[in-house]
């Protein structure tokens, strides 16, 4: 791998870090490369080879950023948008960087798990059609859920007119409250599959991709790092 400056090393490695913070601690003499003390912010490194660490503490290397949002309504899955806020917007400064985007949509007035990250061939092994990665639902609907929607869901139905959706897995929670779970990402398919069967959705949230569950301590509009072990669950799981 190409080297990189030892304060970009750290202001990318530890998210609320900043460069000018990356090099305040430079010059304190708190970082050590490979058992060494450097106090030189330009000094060059291989990431994948050095061994870096802050007060003693090893910063294990990242090559990139994998981030779970807990959406809000009313923000929109893109990187700009002239008219809307998009999810870009929520991030705090220090989870910021250049290259990140929502991999995969969830709609306007929609919420949950939106996961945002720079690694691009992730992204693209999880939005192929051929993926499936499995994303769950949690679904309140205008009128009762019929039990024979599970059936038609399992079975792969068709939704205006010609669309073969794949089977999906429907679990009724209450008379209108169920999760569905897809593995694909159809547009509005959890709407349009339930306008199908003469039911409308009100209320729509992401509570799970492929492994990962939505945290239920992030607060809506919050993001956070994923764990590593939820890195290795999405990587596993395409
Ligand atoms: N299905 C929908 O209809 N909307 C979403 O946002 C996600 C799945």
């Amino acid at each position: 791998m190409s080297q990189i400056r030892l304060d970009k090393f750290l202001s990318g490695q530890m998210p609320e870090i900043s460069r000018t913070g990356a090099k305040e601690l430079l010059k304190k003499g708190l970082v050590t490369v490979d058992g060494v003390t450097v106090k030189r912010f330009d000094h060059k490194l291989d990431p994948e080879k050095a061994v870096v660490a802050v007060s003693g503490n090893v910063i294990s290397y990242r090559e990139h950023l994998y981030i779970m949002l807990n959406k809000p309504s009313g923000v929109v899955c893109a990187t700009r948008d002239k008219v809307t806020e998009t999810v870009m917007e929520l991030l705090p400064p220090e989870l910021r960087r250049q290259g990140l985007f929502p991999a995969g949509r969830l709609d306007k007035d929609s919420v949950g798990f939106v996961l945002l990250t720079d690694d691009g061939d992730l992204a693209h092994r999880m939005l192929s059609p051929v993926s499936h990665v499995p994303k769950k639902y949690f679904v309140r609907l205008e009128n009762p859920v019929e039990p024979s929607a599970v059936d038609i869901f399992a079975s792969g139905m068709t939704i205006d007119g010609d669309e073969k959706c794949l089977p999906a897995e429907l679990e009724i929670l209450s008379e209108n409250e169920c999760f569905v779970t897809l593995h694909e990402g159809k547009f509005h398919q959890i709407k349009r599959m339930f306008e199908a069967t003469g039911n409308q959705v009100t209320y729509l949230k992401r509570v799970k991709i492929g492994g990962v569950d939505l945290d239920d301590q992030l607060e809506e509009g919050k993001a956070r790092l994923l764990e590593d072990n939820e890195i290795k669950s999405l990587i596993s799981c395409q």
